[in-house]
């Protein structure tokens, strides 16, 4: 969490700066601060809050210099604050950093430093990179980069991390070790950030750090070294996002934009990954033998929070579909538990950023298993994409909503996909299916275009219910994970209480909850247990719940049993998980706007969680 940048050019860099973090304040909103460097010396502004802040802060200040650093922060160690905020200096004011990551040892770092006479002025982790600098670089003169290369042997935990000195007016210092960092390649600029939407307005050329390295950057070059100081060869990749794709395009909110994209989205997936036969295209990395691939034959599916949920979808898909026994886990509980070990066994990470550290951590141990380790992944060049055997992107663009909207269509597209190839191979789908299959999947683009036009029979539905004190979400078979990102989406943005249950287990607790008071999100489209999901509707209005539908177009006998209801079109109970995530992204959606919520910066979030 955190995002930094840092630039040296032409151009104005209090300008840069500040467009940079507006693109990276979805990784942390709590404080934001710039420094730049010039002739007089390291300007240092920071202030508490969002983005917005600093701007007020900086407008009219004439900020002249061509090499600055920058921050947004998501607290960990210290309060959200402006004595906590980054960037921090030194004693002496010669040193500036921007940190991204937590240094597990500062407090034995700093108490050493406090006994040679450094006064902190923060209660952040990160203030001693900034002493540190100083006892090499202003005290025992060493270069800025000696210095940093010095200080980087002393510190545990994780970085990412840009200095600026005052000494230095021509270059300054990244590196990363576990937290991510992007080189932007530019001409006669260059610059670092934590991702790369932040670059896109000055370059499309980066390239990605690895653990334990060191960018030295000039105006007019980039130096990568490994932590001996020994120069490293590296690769320069073009990203094909755009610019503008991480702009609101003149919607409210992110989330809006994200959610109505969803239809050109998963057409653009269909139409890369079913360009021909489906096994040449399924991969964008693969560094083992497919076939070791086809002979797979359990997988274990891991991932957190919306990811965690696309991940239950796809056992039922590969169970279903593929006849492959499917096991999911929150990668926080699969990094600790017991695994029992089974040949054959397949590791498949989902998650958007390709940062989330739980998620990182089930890759490792799954690779420590000998498990082949493949991901399902958004960020190109991510440390996860990077660390897996095997990866397929979702090419869903840039998601900055932190609460995660198409992402987690592209995720589910993925999922079918993989499901269909798996069950080709294995024999387990005739090959007249598959092409049923694939036909249907292609008439979800438009299908989804029908389910936006619902959108605004679902703001009346959020009109009615956005005082709500709490939702409930139910629903079955493939469907059953929807509820529980229906509550995630409600909690996330509309701060409501807000559960999701297979429904079938409503009568074991959650029915003690239902009053006349009580939303209950039904999902009851046509499937093979429709008949089940109406009884269990009943039983909700049987105790006065009001009940929300999402029902089956052509439903209208639904329409009599309960409050309200949400058409989506017609389809394959194992396509219809797409089109029942964009009616309960829409509710969540107005109940925040309708509560007065930030929606795409909701509080004490973050969306790439690199922390436990
Ligand atoms: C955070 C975000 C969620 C996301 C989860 C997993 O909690 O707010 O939207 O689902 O992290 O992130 P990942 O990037 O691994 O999918």
């Amino acid at each position: 969490m955190c995002g930094i940048i840092g630039y040296i050019g032409e151009k104005k860099v209090s300008d840069v700066l500040v467009k940079g973090l507006s693109r990276l304040e979805y990784r942390g909103y709590d404080s934001a601060g710039i420094a730049v460097l010039n002739e007089d010396g390291i300007s240092v502004f920071k202030e508490a809050g969002k983005l917005s802040q600093l701007k007020q802060m900086i407008h009219g200040v004439e900020l002249t210099g061509h090499l600055g650093i920058a921050h947004t922060r998501w607290a960990t160690h210290g309060e959200p604050s402006q004595r906590n905020a980054h960037p921090h200096t030194d004693c002496t004011e010669t040193v500036a950093i921007v940190h991204n990551g937590i240094i597990e040892n500062h407090e034995e770092i700093r108490a050493s430093l406090i006994r040679q006479g450094h006064e902190f002025r923060s209660d952040t982790d990160s203030e001693v990179i900034a002493h540190l600098i100083e006892e090499y670089h202003v005290k025992k003169g060493m270069s800025l980069v000696q210095a940093v290369r010095v200080m980087l042997g002393q510190l545990e935990g994780s970085y990412a991390l840009c200095a600026i000195s005052q000494k230095d007016l021509n270059q300054f210092v990244a590196a990363r070790n576990g937290s991510p960092l992007v080189v932007g390649v530019g001409r006669g600029e260059n610059l670092v950030a934590s991702d790369a939407p932040a670059l896109l307005d000055h370059t499309r050329h980066v390239i990605f750090l690895d653990d334990h390295q060191m960018a030295v950057i000039k105006r007019d070059s980039v130096e990568i070294f490994d932590q001996h100081g020994k120069p490293v060869k590296h690769e320069v990749h073009r990203i094909d996002w755009d610019a503008d794709e991480a702009s609101k395009q003149g919607y409210d909110h992110f989330m809006l934009k994200e959610i109505e994209e969803q239809a050109d989205m998963v057409e653009r997936i269909l139409r890369t990954r079913l360009r021909g036969e489906l096994s040449e295209h399924l991969f964008d990395v693969l560094k083992f033998d497919q076939s070791e691939f086809n002979n797979v034959e359990r997988i274990v599916i891991q991932g957190c929070g919306t990811s965690w949920h696309a991940a239950l979808i796809g056992k039922f898909l590969f169970e279903a579909l593929a006849g492959l026994p499917t096991e999911v886990d929150v990668s926080s509980e699969f990094r600790y538990r017991h695994l029992v070990y089974q040949p054959n066994t397949l590791v498949l990470s989902i998650t958007q950023s390709g940062e989330t550290i739980d998620t990182l951590m089930g890759v490792r141990r799954g690779k420590s298993q000998t498990y082949k380790t493949v991901s399902i992944c958004n960020v190109l060049g991510s440390t996860i994409a990077r660390e897996s055997d095997g990866v397929i992107y979702t090419q869903a663009g840039p998601e900055i909503g932190v609460a995660s909207t198409k992402a987690y269509l592209a995720q589910m597209t993925i999922l079918i996909l993989l499901s269909l190839y798996f069950g080709k191979t294995r024999n387990k789908i005739s090959g007249s299916i598959y092409d049923e299959f694939v036909s249907e999947l292609r008439t979800i683009p438009s299908k989804l275009k029908q389910v936006i036009q619902e959108k605004e029979k679902i703001r009346e539905i959020a009109l009615k219910y956005y005082e709500a004190r709490d939702f409930l979400f139910l629903s079955r078979g493939i469907n059953y994970p929807n509820a529980h990102e229906g509550a995630l989406k409600i909690k996330e943005i509309g701060y409501i209480h807000a559960t999701g249950h297979p429904a079938g287990e409503m009568k074991h607790g959650p029915i003690a909850l239902i009053d006349e008071k009580m939303p209950v999100v039904c999902i009851a489209v046509r499937s093979s247990v429709y008949e089940k999901m109406i009884s269990n509707i009943r039983e909700v209005k049987a105790r006065h719940g009001k009940v929300i539908a999402i029902a089956t177009e052509g439903d209208s006998s639904i329409k009599s049993i309960v409050d309200d209801c949400v058409y989506i079109p017609a389809c394959s109970e194992f396509l219809s998980p797409l089109l029942v995530a964009v009616p309960l992204q829409y509710l969540a959606y107005y109940v925040s706007v309708l509560r007065g919520n930030d929606v795409d910066q909701p509080r004490n979030l973050a969306k790439s969680v690199t922390v436990e």
